[in-house]
């Protein structure tokens, strides 16, 4: 059944008021003895906590339990299972008095102390606060593992998605989801805010590279990460909350503007945008975060056909929406503080839990009024709490709510590294190699050049230690420079100067790591276009003064534009965001591994040429599919 979409979403006619069966509402009753928590509920009936209840009993099937715990839940209860804190912004407490349902890290949100023990300690001082509710409801943990646990010091870092995208390897991609999947619950976090799944269509988009790249088909068969990361069903020894997003159509905005309007006919949302959602959900995801961006001038974070009729109807999505960072304050357009307007039309759209990082104590007190006032209708909040509750009991959260402290050495496990390297020797796309320059011969003189040569941060990108990554030694890994020595070893000679100065005579080939600096979201816009910065024109004018063979190896989160320079280049190799193991670029660059890797994107030929895809009438520098090998 098509649900169509059409005309701009009404909210629904608010349900006929409810009776005020208790005047008193909710009261909250705090008995001197023992700081016992005692709530008067709305109906009028109380209750401490009954370790014979049936939602404790793990043999009975996930729905008893959830009906008798919600049974049993007072309405304040109920609006803080829906609400997400950051962690920063909750005091000493209030996870307890508030009956919070989750916390979450924003990007390079960390423990002072940023070990594998030191996010375990922090975790499980938050959990020790939700079990002394009176319900003893766990709070979920999120964080943005999006390659790798990338928030924490010595962590695996990953390629980021476009490379992953170039691989063509869905198996490779669930293998990752399982390592990072460990390497979160060796923390103690239970909940990814990953894949995106995300189909980016104009590469001037920030996000381009948390996409698998500009083909719906590619992005939906790299779902199997869902199953890495979830298990084949939630609950298992390793097993974390996957989340789809975001939903949808944040690569189908007009020019690539992160949280812009995608302004296409709903054929072209349902047939570019929507099936990796669809084969998401079909891999049994956990949760979905919605887009902050538009359709046709809607904001998704209020359109309650896309999210209601067609992801939870239509799909069958059972598990819970999320919506993304304070993204309910643009409900209305305006990029303010929510209004009671915007969280009455968040939550009946059907967003189940709200990521208001700062301001959550106001959204439970707008949200009660709401509910008391009508506009949001208890079953709507009985729904959500249904669809959040499910999860957590499905995830073994009540029987297992601490941290499992056996793993911390899986953080960056060697084996998790190789995984890694493999992935980088998969992603790696060799797009021209006159002469065959490539494969490079261990014992030759090479001259390596470009401030991507030796920067773990560079070559990790965005959402690495920080929201935005940076340059520099930020955590441990292999650098491209590094790889490229340790092939070389004593057989051959390898000389390194970032800006390409000082080319020895004897030089027979010059490496050349160029391409971008980290940045996420809306800080990678590029509404111009994607071209080489001066520092890399400088670097590579160095290079060509010399006379020498130039192999370009290209860092970058998406295509940039490198027709006016490629004819003075021998080889151009996409190495994309590698993360810590460089040494898979080396990998490819001597040959141990052939070229496997096939473009996710189709490279334009000029900047004004975006967007360019597979099938428009456009005819891009390389193809999408595009890729040599030796
Ligand atoms: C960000 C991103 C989203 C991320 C969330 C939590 O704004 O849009 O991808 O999961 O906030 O960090």
């Amino acid at each position: 059944m098509t649900t169509t979409v059409s005309a701009p979403p009404t909210a629904p006619a608010p349900p006929p008021r409810r009776p005020l069966l208790i005047a008193a509402g909710l009261a909250l009753v705090l008995l001197a003895a023992g700081g016992v928590y005692w709530f008067t509920r709305d109906d009028g009936q109380t209750g401490a906590f009954d370790p014979d209840a049936p939602y404790l009993d793990a043999s009975r099937p996930v729905a008893e339990r959830v009906d008798d715990l919600l049974g049993r839940m007072t309405l304040d209860e109920k609006l803080g299972q829906m609400t997400q804190a950051e962690r920063k912004e909750v005091g000493a407490g209030e996870i307890t008095s508030y009956a919070l349902g989750s916390l979450l890290s924003g990007g390079g949100s960390v423990p002072s102390d940023n070990t594998p023990q030191g996010w375990a300690d922090m975790y499980d001082a938050f959990q020790a606060e939700a079990m002394a509710t009176r319900l003893r409801i766990p709070m979920i943990y999120g964080v943005d593992a999006v390659h790798g646990h990338n928030n924490v010091k010595g962590a695996t870092i990953f390629p980021h998605n476009i490379g992953l995208g170039a691989t063509r390897d869905p198996e490779l991609v669930r293998r990752i989801g399982e390592t990072v999947a460990i390497e979160v619950t060796a923390t103690g976090l239970d909940w990814d805010f990953a894949p995106c799944l995300c189909v980016a269509r104009d590469i001037r988009w920030g996000r381009t590279y948390e996409s698998f790249g500009e083909d719906p088909e590619l992005a939906s068969a790299m779902t199997t990460i869902v199953t890495g990361l979830q298990g084949e069903k939630l609950g298992g020894p390793n097993s974390v909350l996957a989340t789809a997003k975001h939903y949808v159509g944040d690569g189908g905005t007009n020019g690539g503007k992160d949280q812009g309007d995608a302004q296409l006919s709903e054929e072209e949302l349902r047939k570019v945008h929507l099936p990796p959602f669809q084969a998401a959900v079909k891999a049994g995801v956990g949760s979905v975060m919605i887009s902050f961006s538009s359709f046709n001038g809607v904001k998704l974070h209020g359109h309650r056909q896309l999210i209601t009729d067609v992801l939870k109807g239509e799909l069958g999505f059972t598990g819970f929406v999320v919506s993304d960072w304070n993204a309910i304050d643009q409900i209305d357009g305006v990029r303010d503080v929510f209004t009671p307007e915007e969280v009455s039309a968040a939550v009946n759209a059907g967003i189940d839990m709200v990521m208001v990082p700062e301001r959550w104590r106001e959204f439970i007190s707008v949200l009660r009024d709401e509910v008391n006032a009508g506009r949001v209708p208890l079953d709507r909040i009985d729904d959500a709490n249904r669809r959040i509750l499910a999860k957590k009991f499905e995830l073994g959260m009540f029987e297992h709510p601490m941290a499992d402290r056996s793993q911390f050495d899986k953080v960056g496990a060697p084996a998790h590294r190789e995984l890694a390297r493999q992935a980088v020797r998969q992603s790696q796309v060799l797009l021209k190699n006159d002469g065959g320059v490539l494969p490079l011969k261990k014992d030759s003189r090479i001259f390596v050049a470009g401030r991507n040569a030796d920067d773990i941060g560079n070559q990790s990108g965005g959402w690495t230690l920080t929201w935005q990554g940076q340059s520099g030694p930020i955590t441990d890994g292999t650098t491209i420079l590094q790889g490229i020595r340790d092939a070389v070893g004593t057989s051959g000679k390898v000389t390194f100067s970032a800006d390409g100065t000082g080319v020895p005579a004897d030089t027979d080939v010059a490496v050349a790591v160029i391409g971008e600096t980290p940045y996420a979201e809306y800080e990678g816009d590029r509404p111009d276009g994607v071209t080489l910065t001066q520092a890399d024109l400088d670097t590579l004018a160095e290079l060509r003064k010399s006379g020498k063979p130039v192999v370009v190896v290209l860092v970058s989160g998406r295509p940039v534009d490198v027709t006016a320079q490629l004819p003075q280049w021998r080889a151009l190799l996409a190495a994309w965001l590698p993360g810590t193991e460089g040494a898979g670029v080396a990998d490819v660059l001597f040959g141990s591994h052939k070229p496997t890797g096939k473009l996710p994107m189709s490279w334009p030929a000029t900047p004004d040429q975006e967007p360019v895809n597979h099938g428009d009438p456009k005819t891009p520098l390389f193809p999408y599919g595009f890729g040599l090998t030796y």
